[in-house]
């Protein structure tokens, strides 16, 4: 079989093996979980602009797309440090604690241990709270995880974050995908990372805002650790064009609130066409999925897709699974309807 079976990441639309496809055929990636509906208007209407004010540096300081950060995360300026992506503020925070060693709550985003090992910091998989006890080092939990899209609501989150008070201990909440949620204001912990120096929480612009291409996240910390993390940052790692559109993002939540219902609905919706077709994983809450094929085997189920344009994530590299799955992200209604004739297609060996 030509494709290649093991992904480091979603959203690998440019590899040779799809690009064999996609000539002629409109692509589809739902392997990386990105709103479809993509920036927003006040970024729509802001973009022509920005072409004018190329030739600048950015602000290093990056003070506008940081105040908006803040006031829609309701913490301090001095509490936030823009960054150049998720992916960026997990290796400043590994740089500012520099910790003895480093846990992960599996299954995981492969990059907490990547970005940790080439730092030369043992890591270690741990799948619930009662693996840490009696061990100190930075722990990484995304919420909701990635790649079930499982939540972990206050009382989940509790033995973690106990855990993460006591000396030698710290923990860096993942919240890159917490925005697609209904009540994320109420799950997120920004607000105790911004006064508690055992917390951080690291955020993404990528996914709920569909700045994939630009590269913008943040950190949230004490004002020592956002120091720390912004001294370790190289000058102008956010570039003028990521902070201008990240701020016209965060200033449109009307249309990021109807998003959030789209994707919401259309997530239900999916998980009963796909349910004939195979087993959805339960669990969910996120704008990603978690399918196993009962027709063909995964393999056929990957090449088939690949050959209609149908970008999936093969999930089997993920450590830690409950069994063979393919993530799959929730887009446009539209989008789910393809992906489904394309499954009944492999299925009937079309
Ligand atoms: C859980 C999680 N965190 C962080 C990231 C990094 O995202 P970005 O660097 O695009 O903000 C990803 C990307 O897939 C992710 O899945």
């Amino acid at each position: 079989m030509d494709m290649e079976v093991s992904q480091v990441h979603g959203g690998d639309w440019a590899s040779p093996s799809v690009m064999e496809y996609v000539p002629g055929q409109q692509l589809l990636d739902l392997s990386s979980s990105i709103s479809p509906y993509g920036p927003g208007p006040r970024a729509r209407s802001l973009w022509p602009s920005l072409i004018d004010r190329i030739d600048r540096y950015p602000d290093w300081r990056a003070f506008e797309a940081t105040k908006t950060a803040a006031a829609h995360l309701h913490v301090e300026e001095h509490q936030v440090l823009m960054t150049a992506g998720g992916i960026e503020a997990i290796d400043l925070v590994l740089q500012s604690f520099a910790p003895p060693r480093v846990f992960v709550k599996v299954p995981a985003f492969s990059e907490y241990r990547d970005r940790a090992e080439i730092r030369g910091i043992p890591v270690h998989s741990v799948s619930g709270a009662g693996d840490l006890s009696g061990q100190q080092g930075l722990l990484f939990v995304a919420n909701p995880a990635n790649p079930t899209g499982e939540v972990l609501r206050s009382q989940e989150m509790a033995p973690y974050l106990e855990w993460a008070q006591q000396p030698g201990a710290a923990m860096v909440v993942d919240e890159a995908f917490l925005e697609f949620l209904q009540d994320w204001r109420e799950l997120t912990v920004t607000l105790q990372a911004a006064g508690n120096p055992h917390l951080v929480v690291i955020g993404s612009l990528t996914k709920f805002y569909g700045l994939a291409g630009l590269r913008v996240g943040y950190i949230v910390a004490s004002r020592a650790h956002i120091e720390a993390a912004a001294s370790a940052s190289l000058p102008w790692h956010v570039s003028l064009v990521a902070q201008d559109m990240a701020t016209a993002c965060l200033q449109d939540q009307t249309y990021f609130a109807q998003t959030r219902c789209l994707l919401d609905a259309e997530r239900e919706r999916l998980t009963g066409l796909l349910a004939p077709l195979g087993r959805v994983r339960e669990g969910a809450e996120a704008n990603y999925l978690l399918f196993s094929p009962h027709g063909a085997c995964l393999d056929e189920v990957l090449h088939g897709l690949n050959k209609r344009a149908i970008l999936v994530r093969d999930a089997r590299t993920f450590e830690g699974l409950d069994g063979p799955y393919v993530r799959i992200a929730v887009k446009r209604p539209e989008d789910s309807d393809r992906l489904v004739r394309a499954l009944q297609e492999v299925y009937a060996g079309k």
